[in-house]
């Protein structure tokens, strides 16, 4: 991969509705890992316990276990878990060929003597590498650790392999999401040099930032988060920015891609006339791989301009890519409407990338804004090896090896065919 930043843009025009209602995708599945019992969550999320198998699903060979003592507060969600000893796949019958967001949920607990933290595992679809040598030991969030993806996926079977690192270790997870994005909320562009996003590329999310906001929770199930932790430079003419963006007009489809929470609120960064003489910026850092592609995504939504057409600004990203902003570019004279980019961009040695904004000292308002940013990277493709052993056992029992090496025997709960 060249270490030199590839970078497109596509304009998107991103008129709103109101983002309360909820997204009800056509082909869903949300799963409670290890257990018989349904979770209802609050938010219209209804995780349906996978020991209840139909022909839908499939589990793959694994076992269920429970923390017995969980800690109050916790989700029952996370009182369960599936663990894998050997490579096995989960299935999940795709009725509708589609970009598909697909959640992974890891919430570690200690059954007997086993310690779901000394997990250490991949985990792959089909074509692509989802985890490495994940453990939850090496994550920096809190728990659970939701791992979130893009993939598309073919109608038919949809695997995704755990894949233990050794046999003395194991996989778990305890929680699985997978369901159909709303229609064009991904432009395969492949006219662009070189493509945008090929239909059949595979993301995984990095950071999703409310800028100038709270945390919120979108009709997706998105967590964003603010972006206070990630300036670097805040000059001192940066301030927070709030307005309400335009109501839509037209392609409603797009309402899932941001909530209005994201556009209501940015940072600026402004020129003064007796200001410096240097051009201020705002600049956040975000750690990412090394050398490796990303789909960016910017939100702009003009809510500090007084009339349209007067402002445009640089976005750089990383040392070697400028791009201006113009909310109008496209001849139209709308304000305050949501509007995204998408940009590729390949990550340098240095371990992580920058994003500045800076006015352009020459336009009529002299500002920079920012409302919201997406940083998801583009997954390496992956080729599985897998040991079939089309065998049916009813009383499997399974040495588990614990980080003390004293090994214990769990009692197979549920068998599936695989
Ligand atoms: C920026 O581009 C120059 C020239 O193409 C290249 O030598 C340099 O390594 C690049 N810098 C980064 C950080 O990618
Ligand atoms: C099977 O389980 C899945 C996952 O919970 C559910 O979406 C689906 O409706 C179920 N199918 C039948 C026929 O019960
Ligand atoms: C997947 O589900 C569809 C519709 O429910 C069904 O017709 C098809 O046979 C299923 N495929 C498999 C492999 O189970
Ligand atoms: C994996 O990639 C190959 C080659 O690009 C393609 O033919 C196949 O359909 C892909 N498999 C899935 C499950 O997407
Ligand atoms: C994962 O672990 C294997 C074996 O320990 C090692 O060869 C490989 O380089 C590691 N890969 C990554 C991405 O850390
Ligand atoms: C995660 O941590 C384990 C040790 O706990 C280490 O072996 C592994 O390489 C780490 N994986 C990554 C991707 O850093
Ligand atoms: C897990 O993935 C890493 C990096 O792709 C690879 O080096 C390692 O061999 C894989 N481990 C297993 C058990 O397949
Ligand atoms: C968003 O959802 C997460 C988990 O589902 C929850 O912990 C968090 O409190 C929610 N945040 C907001 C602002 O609702
Ligand atoms: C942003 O401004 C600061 C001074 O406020 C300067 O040190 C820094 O180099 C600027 N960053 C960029 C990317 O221009
Ligand atoms: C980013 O990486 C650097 C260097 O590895 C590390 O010191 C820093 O803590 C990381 N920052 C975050 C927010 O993880
Ligand atoms: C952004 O890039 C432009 C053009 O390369 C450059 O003039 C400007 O100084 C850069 N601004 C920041 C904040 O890095
Ligand atoms: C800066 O603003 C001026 C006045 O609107 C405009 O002519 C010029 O193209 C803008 N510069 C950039 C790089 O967009």
């Amino acid at each position: 991969m060249e270490s030199i930043l590839h970078l497109l843009f596509l304009l998107q025009f991103l008129p709103l509705l109101s983002s309360s209602e909820s997204y009800d995708p056509q082909v869903k599945y949300f799963m409670n890992c290890g257990s018989d019992s349904n979770v209802d969550l609050v938010d219209l999320r209804n995780f349906v316990g996978d020991e209840n198998s139909n022909l839908s699903f499939s589990v793959g060979k694994s076992n269920s276990v429970r923390n017995e003592n969980p800690l109050p507060g916790i989700l029952p969600l996370y009182h369960t878990a599936r663990i894998y000893t050997k490579i096995s796949h989960y299935m999940l019958n795709i009725t509708q060929t589609g970009s598909y967001l697909v959640r992974l949920h890891f919430f570690p607990f200690s059954f007997k003597k086993t310690h779901l933290a000394d997990a250490l595992f991949n985990v792959s679809a089909p074509n692509f590498s989802l985890l490495s040598n994940f453990s939850v030991r090496n994550s920096s969030t809190e728990f659970p650790v939701i791992k979130e993806f893009f993939l598309t996926i073919a109608e038919g079977n949809f695997d995704i392999y755990f894949i233990p690192a050794d046999e003395t270790r194991f996989a778990f997870v305890n929680a699985i999401e997978a369901f159909l994005l709303p229609p064009k909320f991904f432009i395969y562009d492949l006219n662009a040099t070189p493509p945008l996003l090929t239909i059949d590329a595979a993301l995984r999310t990095l950071y999703r930032i409310n800028v100038g906001g709270p945390e919120v929770n979108d009709t997706l199930w998105r967590n964003w988060v603010p972006d206070n932790d990630y300036l670097t430079f805040g000059s001192s003419e940066q301030a927070s920015c709030n307005g309400e963006p335009q109501e839509s007009r037209q392609r409603p489809d797009f309402k899932d891609i941001a909530p209005d929470a994201v556009y209501r609120t940015c940072k600026k960064v402004s020129i003064y006339n007796n200001g410096p003489s240097n051009i201020p910026n705002i600049t956040w850092r975000f750690n990412v791989s090394k050398e490796a592609r990303h789909l960016v995504r910017v939100h702009v939504c003009d809510l500090v301009s007084q009339s349209p057409g007067t402002v445009s600004f640089y976005l750089n990203i990383s040392a070697n890519f400028s791009t201006v902003i113009d909310p109008n570019s496209d001849g139209v004279s709308d304000m305050s409407a949501p509007l995204f980019y998408d940009y590729v961009v390949s990550s340098d040695d240095s371990g992580y990338m920058s994003f500045s904004i800076a006015p352009n000292e020459t336009s009529i308002t002299k500002v920079a804004f920012l409302n919201g940013l997406e940083i998801m990277e583009f997954l390496g493709s992956s080729t599985i090896k897998m040991p079939f052993e089309n065998e049916r056992r009813k009383h499997l029992a399974l040495k588990i090896g614990s980080a003390g090496g004293v090994a214990l025997i769990l009692r197979e709960v549920s068998q599936f065919d695989n």
